[in-house]
Protein backbone atom coordinates (compact mmCIF):
# COMPACT_ATOMS: atom_id res chain seq x y z
CA UNK A 1 0.00 0.00 0.00
CA UNK A 2 1.27 3.22 -0.86
CA UNK A 3 2.34 5.81 1.62
CA UNK A 4 -0.93 8.95 2.49
CA UNK A 5 0.87 11.74 0.97
CA UNK A 6 1.91 13.66 4.26
CA UNK A 7 -0.77 16.54 5.37
CA UNK A 8 0.38 20.07 3.42
CA UNK A 9 2.63 22.32 6.06
CA UNK A 10 0.51 24.67 8.15
CA UNK A 11 0.09 27.97 6.81
CA UNK A 12 0.64 30.62 9.24
CA UNK A 13 -1.87 32.76 10.05
CA UNK A 14 -1.70 36.87 8.79
CA UNK A 15 0.02 38.57 11.88
CA UNK A 16 -1.34 41.96 9.64
CA UNK A 17 -4.19 42.79 7.39
CA UNK A 18 -3.47 43.37 4.40
CA UNK A 19 -2.96 47.04 3.61
CA UNK A 20 -5.92 47.09 1.23
CA UNK A 21 -8.48 45.66 3.29
CA UNK A 22 -7.54 48.18 6.30
CA UNK A 23 -10.20 51.17 6.34
CA UNK A 24 -8.84 54.02 5.41
CA UNK A 25 -10.49 57.90 5.93
CA UNK A 26 -7.93 60.52 3.85
CA UNK A 27 -8.47 63.97 5.45
CA UNK A 28 -7.33 66.85 3.76
CA UNK A 29 -5.56 69.48 6.45
CA UNK A 30 -4.38 72.59 5.94
CA UNK A 31 -2.97 75.67 7.87
CA UNK A 32 -3.33 79.17 6.66
CA UNK A 33 -3.61 82.71 7.78
CA UNK A 34 -6.58 83.62 9.03
CA UNK A 35 -8.52 86.65 7.48
CA UNK A 36 -10.80 88.81 8.81
CA UNK A 37 -13.98 86.28 8.12
CA UNK A 38 -12.47 84.18 10.49
CA UNK A 39 -13.20 86.13 13.28
CA UNK A 40 -16.61 84.00 14.16
CA UNK A 41 -14.57 81.30 14.16
CA UNK A 42 -11.63 82.19 16.37
CA UNK A 43 -14.41 83.67 18.67
CA UNK A 44 -16.19 80.37 19.23
CA UNK A 45 -12.71 78.52 19.04
CA UNK A 46 -11.82 80.79 21.93
CA UNK A 47 -14.86 80.01 23.84
CA UNK A 48 -14.32 76.38 23.57
CA UNK A 49 -10.72 76.94 25.19
CA UNK A 50 -12.35 79.15 27.70
CA UNK A 51 -14.54 76.12 28.53
CA UNK A 52 -11.87 73.88 28.37
CA UNK A 53 -9.83 75.85 30.73
CA UNK A 54 -12.96 76.42 33.21
CA UNK A 55 -12.11 80.35 32.66
CA UNK A 56 -14.78 81.50 31.15
CA UNK A 57 -16.05 83.88 34.08
CA UNK A 58 -12.45 85.92 32.66
CA UNK A 59 -13.82 85.96 29.33
CA UNK A 60 -15.17 88.77 27.81
CA UNK A 61 -13.48 89.20 24.36
CA UNK A 62 -16.17 89.55 21.61
CA UNK A 63 -16.19 89.10 17.60
CA UNK A 64 -15.92 92.88 17.63
CA UNK A 65 -13.21 93.40 19.86
CA UNK A 66 -10.90 90.52 17.86
CA UNK A 67 -11.98 92.06 14.08
CA UNK A 68 -10.54 95.45 15.64
CA UNK A 69 -7.50 94.16 17.48
CA UNK A 70 -6.38 90.87 15.44
CA UNK A 71 -7.34 92.39 12.43
CA UNK A 72 -6.72 96.01 12.11
CA UNK A 73 -5.25 97.75 9.06
CA UNK A 74 -1.66 98.05 10.92
CA UNK A 75 -1.28 94.30 11.57
CA UNK A 76 1.36 92.55 9.57
CA UNK A 77 1.14 88.49 10.14
CA UNK A 78 4.09 87.49 11.84
CA UNK A 79 5.14 91.03 12.91
CA UNK A 80 1.87 91.85 15.01
CA UNK A 81 -0.83 89.48 16.30
CA UNK A 82 -1.12 86.42 13.87
CA UNK A 83 -3.55 83.23 13.55
CA UNK A 84 -3.25 80.41 11.96
CA UNK A 85 -6.58 78.27 10.92
CA UNK A 86 -6.86 74.62 10.75
CA UNK A 87 -8.99 73.62 7.90
CA UNK A 88 -10.10 69.98 7.37
CA UNK A 89 -11.71 68.67 4.41
CA UNK A 90 -12.70 64.59 3.19
CA UNK A 91 -12.41 66.30 -0.60
CA UNK A 92 -9.16 68.28 -1.91
CA UNK A 93 -9.05 71.85 -1.52
CA UNK A 94 -10.16 73.41 -4.45
CA UNK A 95 -10.05 76.89 -3.94
CA UNK A 96 -6.81 78.78 -4.90
CA UNK A 97 -7.46 82.58 -2.83
CA UNK A 98 -4.92 81.38 -0.21
CA UNK A 99 -2.22 79.75 -2.53
CA UNK A 100 -0.57 83.30 -3.55
CA UNK A 101 -0.59 85.38 0.30
CA UNK A 102 2.36 87.07 0.00
CA UNK A 103 2.78 86.59 3.46
CA UNK A 104 2.18 82.84 4.05
CA UNK A 105 2.36 79.57 1.90
CA UNK A 106 -0.37 77.55 3.45
CA UNK A 107 0.85 74.02 4.56
CA UNK A 108 -1.84 71.23 3.29
CA UNK A 109 -1.07 67.60 3.99
CA UNK A 110 -3.42 64.14 3.72
CA UNK A 111 -3.57 62.33 6.86
CA UNK A 112 -5.23 58.58 6.10
CA UNK A 113 -7.30 57.87 9.48
CA UNK A 114 -8.04 54.48 10.35
CA UNK A 115 -11.74 55.86 11.34
CA UNK A 116 -14.20 58.71 9.62
CA UNK A 117 -14.10 61.97 12.18
CA UNK A 118 -17.63 62.04 13.66
CA UNK A 119 -17.85 66.12 14.51
CA UNK A 120 -21.26 67.03 15.41
CA UNK A 121 -20.54 70.82 15.53
CA UNK A 122 -19.33 70.61 12.11
CA UNK A 123 -22.30 73.03 11.00
CA UNK A 124 -21.15 75.42 13.28
CA UNK A 125 -17.35 75.25 11.47
CA UNK A 126 -18.54 75.11 7.82
CA UNK A 127 -16.58 77.23 6.07
CA UNK A 128 -16.97 79.27 2.73
CA UNK A 129 -13.87 77.63 1.04
CA UNK A 130 -15.20 74.86 -1.36
CA UNK A 131 -16.87 71.80 -0.52
CA UNK A 132 -17.34 70.68 2.83
CA UNK A 133 -14.85 72.54 4.48
CA UNK A 134 -14.49 72.79 8.24
CA UNK A 135 -12.06 74.91 11.17
CA UNK A 136 -10.68 72.61 13.19
CA UNK A 137 -8.50 74.50 15.18
CA UNK A 138 -5.80 77.80 15.69
CA UNK A 139 -2.62 79.13 16.88
CA UNK A 140 -3.03 83.01 17.91
CA UNK A 141 0.94 83.89 18.34
CA UNK A 142 3.01 87.56 18.14
CA UNK A 143 6.46 88.80 18.52
CA UNK A 144 8.68 89.10 21.67
CA UNK A 145 11.66 89.54 22.70
CA UNK A 146 14.68 87.62 24.43
CA UNK A 147 17.63 89.96 25.93
CA UNK A 148 19.51 87.34 26.75
CA UNK A 149 19.59 85.94 23.28
CA UNK A 150 19.32 89.58 21.71
CA UNK A 151 16.80 88.41 19.15
CA UNK A 152 13.04 88.61 18.94
CA UNK A 153 10.91 85.17 19.70
CA UNK A 154 7.21 84.00 19.32
CA UNK A 155 4.72 83.85 22.28
CA UNK A 156 1.78 81.15 21.57
CA UNK A 157 -1.26 82.76 22.99
CA UNK A 158 -3.33 80.03 22.03
CA UNK A 159 -3.21 76.74 20.15
CA UNK A 160 -6.62 74.80 20.58
CA UNK A 161 -7.59 71.61 18.36
CA UNK A 162 -11.76 71.01 18.45
CA UNK A 163 -12.88 67.98 20.70
CA UNK A 164 -13.14 65.71 17.42
CA UNK A 165 -9.71 66.17 15.81
CA UNK A 166 -7.32 65.77 19.03
CA UNK A 167 -5.16 63.00 18.77
CA UNK A 168 -4.32 63.06 15.04
CA UNK A 169 -1.11 65.15 14.30
CA UNK A 170 -3.49 68.17 14.08
CA UNK A 171 -1.97 70.02 17.30
CA UNK A 172 1.43 68.64 15.93
CA UNK A 173 0.47 70.61 12.66
CA UNK A 174 0.06 73.97 14.18
CA UNK A 175 2.56 74.04 16.59
CA UNK A 176 4.95 72.96 14.06
CA UNK A 177 4.01 75.70 11.40
CA UNK A 178 5.06 78.34 14.19
CA UNK A 179 8.66 76.84 15.22
CA UNK A 180 9.20 76.78 11.54
CA UNK A 181 8.11 80.09 10.72
CA UNK A 182 10.58 81.33 13.56
CA UNK A 183 13.48 79.27 12.25
CA UNK A 184 12.59 80.91 9.02
CA UNK A 185 12.64 84.42 10.80
CA UNK A 186 15.75 83.81 12.37
CA UNK A 187 13.85 83.85 15.76
CA UNK A 188 15.44 82.70 18.95
CA UNK A 189 12.53 80.78 20.88
CA UNK A 190 9.19 79.95 21.16
CA UNK A 191 7.69 80.03 24.41
CA UNK A 192 3.45 79.60 26.03
CA UNK A 193 2.19 79.08 29.56
CA UNK A 194 0.42 75.87 30.29
CA UNK A 195 -1.84 75.14 33.12
CA UNK A 196 -0.04 73.36 35.75
CA UNK A 197 -3.67 70.63 35.68
CA UNK A 198 -3.62 70.78 31.51
CA UNK A 199 -1.81 67.17 31.65
CA UNK A 200 -2.64 65.73 28.57
CA UNK A 201 -1.14 69.56 26.59
CA UNK A 202 1.97 69.47 28.76
CA UNK A 203 2.68 65.69 27.30
CA UNK A 204 1.96 67.03 24.02
CA UNK A 205 4.73 70.13 24.68
CA UNK A 206 6.94 67.68 25.37
CA UNK A 207 6.64 65.41 22.97
CA UNK A 208 7.06 68.74 20.89
CA UNK A 209 10.28 68.77 22.38
CA UNK A 210 9.69 71.73 24.52
CA UNK A 211 10.88 72.04 28.12
CA UNK A 212 8.70 72.97 31.02
CA UNK A 213 9.99 75.93 33.27
CA UNK A 214 8.92 74.85 36.85
CA UNK A 215 10.78 77.67 38.53
CA UNK A 216 9.22 80.42 36.00
CA UNK A 217 5.61 82.10 37.65
CA UNK A 218 3.50 84.37 35.32
CA UNK A 219 2.56 87.97 36.34
CA UNK A 220 -0.36 89.83 35.02
CA UNK A 221 -1.45 93.00 35.79
CA UNK A 222 -4.90 93.90 34.95
CA UNK A 223 -8.44 94.71 35.54
CA UNK A 224 -8.21 97.87 38.19
CA UNK A 225 -4.99 97.53 39.22
CA UNK A 226 -3.93 98.45 35.73
CA UNK A 227 -6.53 101.12 35.78
CA UNK A 228 -5.26 102.89 38.50
CA UNK A 229 -1.51 103.43 36.71
CA UNK A 230 -4.15 105.50 34.42
CA UNK A 231 -4.68 108.02 36.63
CA UNK A 232 -0.91 108.47 38.23
CA UNK A 233 0.98 111.67 36.83
C1 LIG B 1 -3.13 70.14 23.37
C2 LIG B 1 -3.69 69.99 21.94
C3 LIG B 1 -3.49 71.28 21.19
C4 LIG B 1 -2.93 68.86 21.23
O1 LIG B 1 -3.42 68.75 19.91
P1 LIG B 1 -3.68 67.32 19.26
O2 LIG B 1 -4.05 67.54 17.84
O3 LIG B 1 -4.65 66.58 20.08
O4 LIG B 1 -2.26 66.64 19.40
P2 LIG B 1 -1.49 65.74 18.32
O5 LIG B 1 -2.41 64.69 17.80
O6 LIG B 1 -0.83 66.61 17.33
O7 LIG B 1 -0.43 65.06 19.27
C5 LIG B 1 0.92 64.91 18.94
C6 LIG B 1 1.58 64.11 20.04
O8 LIG B 1 1.48 64.79 21.30
C7 LIG B 1 1.22 63.82 22.36
N1 LIG B 1 -0.15 64.00 22.87
C8 LIG B 1 -1.13 64.78 22.35
N2 LIG B 1 -2.24 64.72 23.10
C9 LIG B 1 -1.96 63.86 24.10
C10 LIG B 1 -2.73 63.37 25.19
N3 LIG B 1 -4.02 63.72 25.37
N4 LIG B 1 -2.15 62.49 26.04
C11 LIG B 1 -0.88 62.10 25.86
N5 LIG B 1 -0.09 62.53 24.81
C12 LIG B 1 -0.63 63.41 23.97
C13 LIG B 1 1.35 62.46 21.70
O9 LIG B 1 2.74 62.12 21.71
C14 LIG B 1 0.92 62.76 20.28
O10 LIG B 1 1.41 61.84 19.33
P3 LIG B 1 0.61 60.43 19.14
O11 LIG B 1 -0.85 60.74 19.02
O12 LIG B 1 1.22 59.90 17.88
O13 LIG B 1 0.90 59.62 20.36
C15 LIG B 1 -5.19 69.60 21.95
O14 LIG B 1 -5.35 68.43 22.70
C16 LIG B 1 -6.09 70.67 22.51
O15 LIG B 1 -6.49 71.60 21.83
N6 LIG B 1 -6.47 70.53 23.80
C17 LIG B 1 -7.38 71.42 24.45
C18 LIG B 1 -6.83 72.82 24.57
C19 LIG B 1 -5.46 72.86 25.16
O16 LIG B 1 -5.14 72.17 26.12
N7 LIG B 1 -4.64 73.73 24.56
C20 LIG B 1 -3.32 73.99 25.05
C21 LIG B 1 -3.44 74.98 26.14
S1 LIG B 1 -1.87 75.47 26.79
Amino acid sequence: MAAAAPPPAPTEPPTTMPETALPRHPVFTRVRLATPSDVPYIHKLMHQMAVFERLTHLFTATESSYSSTLFSPDNKPFHSFTVLILEVSRNPFTDTQFDNDPCYKPVTRVVNLDLPIDDPEKESFRTRHGNEVFVAGFVLFFPNYSTFLGKPGFYVEDLFVRDSYRRKGFGKMLLTAVAKQAVKMGYGRVEWVVLDWNANAIKFYEDMGAKILQEWRLCRLTGENLEAYGATD
